[in-house]
């Protein structure tokens, strides 16, 4: 068998595979995926199993360390955490200078890299363990205030500052729905609802944001430039965007009278560029575990709240008529993860614009375990080849002539 990693030179041999539909970029042990099964696990733990039984910050242990937190071990890394939960007093600064409707996704993504430039140690953290660990827990640590500080600013309201003595979860919804003036209540039911969700989109292998993530990082960029492209990548509707997506078109559909057959056959019709939102996956071809839960997950939170969201509805009638049709029988396209995780953020009362953005604080922990990984595996920087379509030789004509 020929070791292709050894081959320096493969002129005239290019393998195109565009969207890298079967094509392996590096050797991971952190997620395993079996898209035919419809099989997750993160680090050998089956995702049903995680979200059942563990916390966000355990999964975010046990993808970026490779196992679970003992009692002690978590406590550490949650004290390590509260430690560095300040950001900069300056990044306010950014925050006033963005216009007030800006999508909360540009503003991460620029957050996000902007920590490089107060945390300059980020730099040269690639070689020394040590250093890059502490980074890790930076970004860890601010990505939920720099979340919140946006959303507040683009309420208009003060901003709430991290308190120390919550979890992880409970820091970010007091952050984000809390007041100055007086302490508030944070539900239990919230909590357990919004670590399940964080939990279902730690990680999810080399799809298009952790991919850039390691991409850009293989040119030993630092963690949060790296994070920050992760960030750019997951913002479009193909990707992280389609849990906004779906909410709007579901509210498309409420307000066109909740004709599903017709939206059904929109996304059948090959001269209507409109896709389905929420259906369709690149690797799962039966189902998507996660959808399963948070189907689950979605009818308890919203009986659990007391709220009828007509929305809920259109959708359970959408997935039933998809189950039954042709079209998408054929092709495997079944509701994935995002199709009921925007009934929830919204049941927990987050605008439709901040959805993303909860994705990617979900996300946060496997792109850091993919962008360690890239690194401790020692993976050369990435460059992909290309097959060339254009132009052999052509003669120039000076520009009076053309
Ligand atoms: N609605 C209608 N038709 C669809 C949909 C959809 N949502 N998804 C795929 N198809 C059709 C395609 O038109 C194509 O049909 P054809 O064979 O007649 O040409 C066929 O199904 C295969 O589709 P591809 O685009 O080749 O599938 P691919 O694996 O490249 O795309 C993707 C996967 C991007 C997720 C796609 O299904 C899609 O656009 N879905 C809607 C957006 C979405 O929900 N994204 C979230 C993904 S999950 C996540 O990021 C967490």
């Amino acid at each position: 068998s020929i070791d292709i990693s050894k081959l320096r030179d493969l002129t005239g041999h290019i393998t195109l595979d565009l969207g890298y539909k079967n094509t392996g970029s590096t050797k991971s042990a952190i997620t395993f995926l079996d898209g035919e099964k419809g099989i997750l696990k993160y680090r050998g733990y089956p995702i049903e199993v995680l979200a059942e039984k563990s916390t966000f910050l355990e999964v975010a242990y046990l993808l970026i360390y490779g196992d679970l937190p003992k009692q002690e071990q978590l406590d550490d890394f949650q004290a390590s955490i509260s430690r560095h939960t300040l950001i900069h007093e300056d990044m306010k600064k950014f925050l006033d200078g963005y216009p007030s409707k800006s999508h909360p996704m540009a503003q991460l993504a620029s957050l996000v890299c902007s920590l490089s430039t107060f945390y300059p140690e980020s730099l040269n953290a690639n070689s020394d363990p040590e250093t890059m660990d502490l980074t890790m827990i930076k970004l860890l640590a601010k990505f939920p205030t720099i979340v919140s500080f946006i959303y507040k600013k683009s309420l208009g309201h003060p901003l709430i500052y991290p308190k120390n003595k919550y979890d992880y979860v409970s820091n970010f919804l007091n952050m984000i729905f809390g007041q100055r003036t007086e302490e508030v209540e944070i539900d239990p039911v919230v909590v357990k609802a919004m670590n399940t969700l964080l939990i279902l989109h730690a990680d999810h292998e080399q799809n298009c944001s952790a991919s850039t993530v390691r991409m850009v990082g293989s040119s030993d960029c630092n963690l949060y430039a790296s994070v920050s492209a992760g960030i750019a990548a997951l913002w479009g509707p193909l990707h992280g965007g389609a849990n906004q997506a779906v909410i709007e078109m579901l509210e498309r559909i409420k307000e066109d009278g909740g004709d599903t057959e017709k939206w059904i056959n929109k996304a059948k019709d090959k001269n209507d560029p409109f896709r389905m939102m929420g259906f369709g996956h690149r690797v799962y071809k039966n189902f998507d575990p996660r959808a399963k839960i948070i189907k689950k997950a979605c009818d308890e939170i919203l009986e659990k709240l007391g709220i009828n969201d007509p929305v809920l509805e259109i959708a359970k009638k959408l997935e039933e008529a998809a189950l039954n049709d042709p079209y998408f029988v054929e092709r495997k396209l079944y509701p994935n993860v995002d199709f009921y995780s925007g009934i929830i953020y919204r049941a927990l009362g987050f605008p439709t614009d901040m959805f993303t953005v909860l994705f990617a604080l979900g996300r946060l922990p496997g792109w850091i375990a993919q962008w360690k990984e890239m690194h401790e595996n020692k993976e050369p920087i990435g460059r992909p080849r290309q097959v060339y379509v254009g132009h052999t030789n052509r003669d120039f004509t000076d520009i009076s002539a053309r």
